[in-house]
């Protein structure tokens, strides 16, 4: 497979001259924007650059988003934004930029190529050519998160069918219009069987559209490690956004370093380019940092707005420059080659445009669309909606009673449970501990209390509303419910561990 086609991603026709919106970003994102924008400049005249700010120095203006709504008015303007990395600070502050704009923009699809440039980059796979497609909005970056405890924080995983069909079925045409072959999907409905089981059904569905395409599941935990020892079997991998996420920071140092790898993040209406690293803040200012990550990016995104001869010329030149020994200190590994600055590097690939190069397969970017995202948005096949009903609630309780003995729980709330209800069992994070659990269960200050309807009739809005109120009175603090489904009379919850 050709390093051409882990570029390429979907072209939108676009007429010469054009602008697009930058934003340099933090740390190193500075200093590597200005060395791709001389590339760029240099490669392609007709593009003009309309700088927007993003992240922390929008956040001192006041921003609290880390960004204001005139990058949002610039981003829908010209459709298209190359970023630099954003320094998130963890554990407090403003939420990530990046999750931000790829959610609001509704970027719903996160494309990471993972090339191998042997043996100009060290890798131990020298044959690695693999494309990640990570769903980009849903999953735990839906950034729902709540303490409900002293001792229990939550995070609500939301996967849905849309998402998961939109997702699957673009991984699919990004393979057919590539000449890509094979399509592995991972996830772990081993254990999350309803969402993560939900991803896995709709790629067995969605697979069976491209006959001409191989399909196979893998589980993440076994996928990410297969991964990193033999990528060699992998060809397009979509995942949920937590494991891509995670596996494509592992395939981009797999093929080489991180700070080459670039990724795409695709919605109906725009697309964000950044690179896949961070803003490295232990090298910023040093002009150490490897500009390769967002300049392969930006080739991505010219190939977007059908600017494929630029890009050609700027792939071509980045791959010449490599073979040449022109490398920054990540990718000359441990002083095994001489290395060069950002500015010298980007200085080396301007030189070399118009040049192709001599080892490495050379790329030439198809002038015509290769995937047309109206099929992707395709509307599904319309569904019988299934019958809902109502069978039950799981009521999560904050009792903090030392000791803390389940059975004393269980039998209050055996004792409220009537008459619409009965007390079915009682979990703690998930694991029966009433009736009959076991002595050795950790049992925290955060109990899930499933009630179900005593009779035909009974499980009704009301009936819950009358059971938290009785909860209520007897003392109990009720700090969240959910309600509890068939579909089709197949029940829309997992059984606790133990059940
Ligand atoms: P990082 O990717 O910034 O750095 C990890 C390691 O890789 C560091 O040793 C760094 O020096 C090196 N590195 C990264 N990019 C490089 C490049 N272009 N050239 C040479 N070496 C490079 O990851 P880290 O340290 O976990 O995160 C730093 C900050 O970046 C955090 O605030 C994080 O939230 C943010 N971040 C932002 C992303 C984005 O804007 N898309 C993506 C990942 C992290």
């Amino acid at each position: 497979m050709s390093a051409a086609h882990a570029i390429a991603t979907t072209p939108i026709p676009a007429p010469a001259p054009r602008t697009i919106a930058v934003a340099a970003g933090d740390g190193i994102g500075p200093e590597i924007m200005d060395a791709v924008l001389a590339v760029l400049s240099a490669a392609d005249p007709g593009l003009g650059f309309q700088p927007v700010t993003v992240g922390l120095e929008a956040y001192r203006n006041g921003a609290l988003s880390g960004f204001g709504p005139e990058v949002m008015d610039a981003i829908t303007r010209h459709g298209v934004l190359l970023k630099g990395p954003i320094t998130t600070p963890q554990g407090g502050g403003y939420k990530s930029v990046n999750v931000s704009l790829r959610k609001s923009l509704g970027l719903y699809a996160n494309l990471r190529p993972c090339v191998a440039y042997h043996p100009f980059i060290a890798t131990r796979h020298p044959a690695m050519d693999v494309v990640i497609v990570r769903e980009n909005e849903e999953d735990t970056y839906a950034g729902i998160e709540h303490r409900q405890s002293e001792e229990v924080y939550q995070c609500l995983k939301l996967i849905t069918r849309p998402g998961c069909e939109r997702i699957v079925r673009y991984a699919f045409e990004y393979a057919r219009s590539h000449g890509r072959r094979k399509l592995t999907c991972m996830t772990k409905d081993n254990i999350m069987k309803l969402t993560d089981g939900l991803f896995h059904r709709v790629f067995d569905e969605i697979a069976a559209e491209y006959p001409e395409l191989a399909a196979e599941h893998m589980i993440i935990d076994i996928g990410t490690a297969k991964m990193a020892v033999d990528p060699e079997r992998f060809d397009v991998v979509v995942a949920p956004n937590l494991y891509g996420d995670i596996l494509s920071d592992v395939a981009a140092e797999v093929a080489g370093s991180i700070g080459i790898a670039p990724s795409s993040n695709i919605g109906r209406d725009c697309a964000m380019f950044e690179a896949v690293h961070g803003s490295a803040p232990d090298i910023a200012g040093r002009d150490l940092a490897n500009p390769s990550g967002l300049l392969l990016s930006a080739v991505m995104m010219l190939v977007h707005l059908g600017r494929t001869q630029a890009a050609t010329r700027v792939h071509n030149a980045w791959l010449r420059t490599i073979e040449d020994g022109v490398l920054t200190a990540d990718m000359a590994r441990a002083g095994q080659r001489p290395a060069v600055g950002t500015r010298a590097f980007a200085g080396a690939v301007i030189d070399r445009l118009g040049q192709a190069p001599r080892t490495l397969a050379a790329v030439d970017y198809p002038a015509v669309a290769v995937a047309a995202p109206a099929r992707v948005d395709r509307p599904t096949a319309a569904r019988t909606p299934a019958a809902k009903a109502l069978v039950g609630v799981d009521v999560f309780v904050n009792w903090d009673q030392h000791p803390r003995n389940p059975d004393a729980l269980g039998r209050r709330l055996e004792a409220m449970a009537a008459p619409e209800w009965r007390l079915s069992l009682v979990t703690n994070r998930g694991v029966k501990v009433y009736p009959q659990g076991q002595a050795q269960t950790l049992c925290t200050d955060h109990w899930r209390c499933r009630f179900v309807a005593s009779g035909p009739d009974s499980a009704t809005p009301q009936a819950i509303a009358a059971l938290l109120l009785r909860l209520h009175a007897g003392g109990l603090d009720a700090v969240k419910t959910e309600n509890l489904y068939t579909f089709d009379g197949k029940p829309g919850y997992s059984q606790a561990q133990g059940e």
